[in-house]
């Protein structure tokens, strides 16, 4: 059943790679989010002819799920690659792993890195952003 679910998530990645708008990396990246409550939200990284208004796949997929309300997360798939190349375990960016940090749990939120359904590695939070500083800082 998990293991299914799992498929699904990386399917759904894998979709969304294919509404990446990246005409200037040539980088294409899909993400689905699954939040705690099963809802999934999906992202693709989007470019902009002025370089740094980017945004990166995982954010999006953050951005949206937090519009509408949403704020527990159990784990994030990763689909990235060239668009003319073969998939990478595309890790998150540092300021992506930083917007996770604001909403999950880095012991127990997973980034999961898939090639494909059945090629993908498995990453806590904490893994990728240890030592790191979060809201309860500020409390
Ligand atoms: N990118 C992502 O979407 N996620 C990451 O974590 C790494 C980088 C995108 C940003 C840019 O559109 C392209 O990949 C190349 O950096």
């Amino acid at each position: 059943m998990a293991e299914k679910d799992l498929k699904k998530l990386i399917e759904k990645a894998l979709d969304m790679r294919n509404s990446s708008y990246a005409p200037y990396s040539h980088y294409k990246v899909g993400a689905a989010l699954e939040a705690s409550d099963g809802q999934i939200f999906s992202g693709c990284n989007i470019e902009n002819s002025s370089y740094g208004a980017a945004n990166c796949a995982e954010r999006t997929a953050f951005f949206k799920a937090v519009s509408e309300g949403v704020h527990d997360f159990k784990r994030i798939v990763i689909t990235g690659g060239p668009d003319d190349g073969e998939l990478q375990y595309a890790t998150p960016c540092g300021i992506c792993r930083q917007v996770m940090r604001e909403f999950c749990d880095p012991e127990s939120f997973e980034i999961i890195l898939a090639k494909s359904t059945g090629d993908y590695k498995i990453f806590t939070l904490a893994q990728l952003l240890p030592e790191s500083f979060g809201p309860e800082n500020l409390l």
